[in-house]
């Protein structure tokens, strides 16, 4: 509790004197990896900086190492608008790249056959980001957005140990920007993919996307649990202070106040030093802590930078030198085939492990069917398998003349691996899928989503979060297991408490009565939307009809087209779905028949209370075009109500529309509508007709 008890000169010098050593321990752990005291005794002195500030709250600064634990959580990053942009580097891929980029600096500043002194460093695979201190305060952080205008996530940087909260005393300038990259140390990915792994959550691809999720958290407190870690190459603007006069002399500044920088950084004259330089760093690059995807070369004299200038977004004294992507040759033991969560079947190598790109591969993507024929892949094949930076290891070639007699050509499988329902290609596309939606565990969470989503049966509050708690607790498998769902169930769920069951309970209640384009929007059929599911309700006129009609009657439909009535046929072949479907409709999830167009008799089916559907009115299966403003309700209101009806909102005039609601200011859509003769309705007599339907 905060006492505010007054602070005497003795607490305040404790303070100060904390603040000062936890900070250098720090620096000593997270920067130089050389520890000078045990973790309990960093620990000691902190928890005492803890006390007397929570004694003191009038004595706690931003700079204090007890505020990197994160803050509350923010509901957006600010905008941050960065005093000089943030500009990219150009890239060189080959030597050549690297003669041409050297003859440029000579040329531009004017040294004939004299050599150029560069400064070369790792090009760190992670985030770019500014830091801005003011006073020797670290007080904003942003990242590079566009260049001009980033995302304030200073909360989420303070957790970073590795960056000074402040510089050190009689090195404050004005304003200092330091710029550098936030990245995430090889060790500290694997341990966290680790802990991922422990608690059956979602594994990262790699550091660089740990990192930048990481980064980028609303909330601090979680980015205070994941390992990142930063390095600086350069500055920003600077007030105050005289700064050195090469980038080498800049960055024994920075070290000197206290940022970390690469150890692996070296001042070379001319091509030659580049070459060297380049070599040297990608022989050991397996074997730094960190991912590279290549090394940067500055011209090291600023004099020399600002003469040379930028060209468009990059400097001209400055080049990255990427790495080649890393190859390695293994042998195909097989395809497998994986479900995505929306049902697209990849086919995925099953490698010989082997090591590329400083991690061991036995698994890469091959994207899909045509990918493998146009390979020529052939199972027991030689491969070559390249891993460029953060991409994923990929198959990227054949070497034929190791085929043996043996390999064996892939046949995608007809049936699901997760649930034995059919797999399908559509017309006209690549990727093969499985057609089991509604009971597929690898789309369950897709499938329960999809159907509770507001647009269509609306189940208030089942979102991500829940939806994984209850297809992890196996508590929920298909749409309808939701309507057994009981108080208990829900209660054993982390973190429900009873009234958040009830609700949820209510809001599964409230959704059985629904319509039928929302239920059939809910089934999650492939290319089946909200307004082709509503112009299917409206011709078919109850589910039994959509479930049972052919491919060509399907084409009937306005806006159905071969691939659409192919999914839908597909869909309602699988036994599992029309089961799922069945299911539903015995949870008694209903809804009141829709008028129907084309003579189809109303079969009555599935209504609540009895009600076997709305006499037909005015509007049913007529087209009406909204236009103008009404006075009673929205114009989304009154397309809900004229699509309740039976009719179709169209957003344009044509000869086939039957009715134009005119309300005020109706403009260029009311002058159409007179000149075709289409029926114009003011808003008095629509309503009117709409009290009568
Ligand atoms: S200097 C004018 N040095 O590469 C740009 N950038 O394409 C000054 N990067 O966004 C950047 N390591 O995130 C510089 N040693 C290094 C770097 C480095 C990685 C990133 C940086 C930048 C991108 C440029």
């Amino acid at each position: 509790m905060s006492t505010d008890a007054p602070a005497t000169a003795q607490v305040i010098q404790r303070i100060a004197q904390l603040k000062r050593d936890l900070a250098e321990h720090n620096h000593n752990y997270y920067v130089l990896d050389q520890p000078t005291i045990a973790d309990s005794e960093w620990d000691k002195l902190f928890h005492e900086l803890l006390a007397l500030e929570t004694q003191h709250p009038q004595l706690l600064t931003p700079d204090s190492p007890t505020q990197r634990v994160g803050s509350t959580p923010l509901e957006s990053f600010d905008e941050v608008t960065h005093r000089i942009p943030m500009l990219s580097l150009g890239n060189a891929f080959s030597e050549a790249d690297i003669d041409n980029f050297d003859r440029r600096c000579r040329e531009g500043l004017d040294l004939g056959d004299t050599e150029i002194e560069y400064a070369c460093e790792p090009k760190f695979d992670g985030l770019a980001i500014s830091l801005t201190y003011i006073d020797g305060v670290f007080v904003q952080g942003a990242t590079r957005g566009d260049g001009a205008v980033g995302e304030g996530v200073t909360e989420n940087l303070k957790t970073i140990r590795s960056i000074p909260l402040a510089l050190p005393h009689g090195q404050q300038p004005a304003l200092l920007e330091v710029r550098g990259e936030v990245l995430m140390l090889r060790k500290d990915f694997d341990k966290l993919n680790a802990r991922q792994a422990a608690r059956g959550e979602k594994l990262f691809v790699n550091p660089r996307n740990a990192a930048a999720g990481s980064l980028r958290q609303l909330d601090s407190k979680l980015t205070a649990g994941r390992p990142l870690t930063f390095f600086a190459y350069g500055i920003g603007a600077v007030e105050g202070v005289a700064m050195p006069e090469s980038h080498s002399a800049l960055m024994d500044r920075l070290e000197s106040l206290r940022f970390p920088v690469a150890k692996q950084r070296n001042v070379v004259q001319g091509v030659p030093g580049l070459r060297e330089f380049y070599q040297r760093i990608g022989g050991a690059r397996a074997t730094l802590p960190y991912d590279i995807d290549g090394v940067v070369y500055k011209v090291n004299r600023f004099d020399q930078q600002k003469s040379l200038g930028f060209v468009s977004r990059a400097p001209r004294f400055a080049i990255a030198h990427k790495f080649p992507a890393e190859e390695a040759t293994t042998v195909l033991l097989g395809i497998d085939v994986q479900v995505g969560r929306t049902g697209a079947i990849t086919p995925v190598a099953r490698l010989q492990p082997v090591f590329v790109g400083g991690t061991t591969v036995s698994n890469a993507t091959l994207h899909n069917e045509d990918e493998i024929r146009r390979k020529d892949l052939r199972i027991g094949d030689t491969v070559v398998v390249r891993r460029a930076g953060d991409v994923i290891p990929e198959v990227a070639a054949v070497i034929m003349e190791k085929r043996p007699p043996n390999a064996a050509v892939f046949v995608m499988p007809t049936r699901c691996p997760e649930c034995d329902s059919a797999i399908v290609k559509l017309e006209g596309e690549v990727i093969a899928r499985c057609t089991g939606g509604l009971i597929c565990p690898a789309q369950r969470k897709q499938a329960l989503l999809h159907y509770a989503q507001r647009r269509a049966v609306d189940i208030e509050g089942l979102g991500d979060k829940l939806v994984d708690q209850l297809v992890d607790a196996d508590v929920v498998h298909t749409p309808a297991d939701l309507y057994r769902l009981g108080i208990s169930a829900l209660a054993n769920l982390d973190r429900m408490a009873d009234k958040s069951a009830a609700n949820l309970i209510a809001s599964i209640e409230k959704s059985r009565r629904t319509t039928l384009p929302k239920f059939l929007f809910g089934l999650g059929i492939r290319h089946v939307g909200e307004a082709t599911a509503k112009d299917l309700a409206r011709h078919f006129g109850n589910l039994t009809a959509i479930m049972d009609a052919s491919a060509e009657q399907l084409l009937e439909v306005h806006d159905v087209g071969p691939v659409v009535a192919q999914s839908i046929r597909q869909f309602f072949e699988e036994p599992h779905n029309r089961e799922v479907v069945e299911q539903l409709r015995a949870c008694k999830v209903t809804w009141p028949e829709t008028q129907i167009q084309q003579g189809r008799a109303s079969q009555g089916e599935n209504a609540p209370d009895g009600n076997t559907g709305a006499v037909l009115g005015h509007f049913a299966g007529k087209t009406v075009v909204l236009t103008g403003t009404l006075s009673a309700m929205s114009r989304d209101e009154a397309k809900d109500k004229l699509e309740a009806l039976g009719a179709k909102v169209s957003g344009s005039v044509s000869k086939k529309t039957d009715y134009v609601v005119a309300g005020a200011e109706a403009g260029s859509k009311l002058e159409k509508a007179v000149e075709l003769g289409v029926a114009v309705l003011d808003e008095a007599e629509f309503l009117a007709m709409l009290a009568r339907d």
